[in-house]
């Protein structure tokens, strides 16, 4: 009968590059990761996560038994991955749920993990696959597969072939799912304004930041290009708010920072341009941002139809323009 975890080694095992770099994102006991360290040899690096220190332990003890030199092991969640690892990784493997032996209250939870599995779709290398295995058999493990699917959807198909192996007549049974990275094709960059990434750059010095399951599925379709057109044109921040009146920008106290505006657009074109990005995600009813909406010049709170200064700008220059309330028509 079929063993999935031979056919998960099966899978993983041509995308594995001896030298390569390869990341256990759970350690566990770590066989895994054992088994990822004779796979790239000792000129590959490894590096294995857990937030257990007893994983550590017995990881390092199998380790040593075996000889191998080619492991960094840290002890920090996997959702920190970026912190230690700067090379392209050719492979990454998930093996979800608790420690076998171990605590069964600490299991990896959903938070965590779809940030881990962002970020190694970030640093995955052409050609490069990861492996994600789940638990169904208890409440956090069905939850995580669940979502673990959703986030997955979002993925370009032509970027990242996401496919899932299953035991149609076993529901508890663990389950994986494979992300293949494609030999040649990047995601596509996708300009974005910056305060919808949690960036404190809006003109009272604060965010506008889209919920972090949001910017994780754009994380994983789209390279994301943060602009702020307003900073870029060198306006400080915090700053005074601005209106668009008649065919000015005016500041509340009655500056006139039209040029400010129209170099900030200039310039948010000039890097949209530079990393070819054909789309853009603005916020709403901004002066520079706008797509649908923008104040009516008034200082009263209300809202009139129209444009603002780089979003203009950028659809005069053939960038297709979404604001946050569009988000899912972005990928069609
Ligand atoms: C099913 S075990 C992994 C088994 C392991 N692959 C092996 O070969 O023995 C899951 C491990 O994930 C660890 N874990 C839980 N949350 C984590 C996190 N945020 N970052 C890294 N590891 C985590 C748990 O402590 C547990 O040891
Ligand atoms: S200019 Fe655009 S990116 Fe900058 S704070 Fe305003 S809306 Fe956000």
């Amino acid at each position: 009968m079929i063993d999935l975890l031979e056919i998960e080694k099966k899978l993983l095992t041509p995308h594995i590059k001896e030298g390569g770099t390869v990341v256990d994102f759970t350690m566990g006991n770590g066989h895994d990761t054992l088994w990822l360290s004779q796979m790239v040899g000792p000129s590959g690096k490894v590096f294995s996560f857990d937030i257990q220190k007893t994983a550590l332990e017995n990881t390092d003890k199998l380790l040593k038994e075996n000889s191998v030199t080619n492991v960094n092991l840290i002890l920090d969640s996997h959702s920190n991955v970026k912190q230690y690892v700067r090379d392209k990784i050719c492979a990454g493997m998930f093996n979800l749920g608790y420690l076998p032996g171990g605590d069964k209250s600490i299991t990896t939870k959903h938070e965590t993990t779809l940030e881990a599995i962002v970020s190694a779709t970030e640093l995955l290398d052409f050609g490069g696959a990861l492996l994600i295995a789940v638990y169904p058999g208890h409440k956090e493990g069905t939850i995580e597969g669940n979502l673990i699917e959703e986030l997955l959807s979002y993925c370009d198909r032509k970027v990242l072939c996401c496919s899932k192996f299953r035991i149609v007549n076993s529901p508890k049974s663990p389950f994986f799912f494979l992300v293949e990275k494609s030999e040649t094709e990047e995601k596509e960059n996708l300009g974005i304004s910056a305060c919808l990434l949690g960036n404190p750059c809006r003109y009272n010095g604060k965010s506008k930041g889209l919920k972090e399951d949001i910017i994780q599925k754009l994380r994983i379709r789209y390279t994301l290009v943060p602009i702020c057109p307003e900073q870029l044109g060198g306006l400080p921040t915090p700053r005074t708010p601005s209106e668009i009146c008649n065919d000015r920008v005016l500041m509340e106290s009655g500056r006139d920072v039209t040029e400010e505006y129209s170099k900030g657009a200039e310039e948010a074109l000039n890097i949209l341009s530079q990393n070819k990005c054909k789309k853009a995600l603005l916020k709403e009813n901004s002066p520079s941002c706008g797509t649908h909406s923008v104040y009516d010049g008034s200082f009263s709170k209300h809202l009139r139809e129209g444009k603002g200064i780089t979003a203009s700008l950028l659809e005069d220059n053939h960038i297709s323009l979404f604001s946050e309330n569009e988000i899912f028509d972005l990928p069609n």
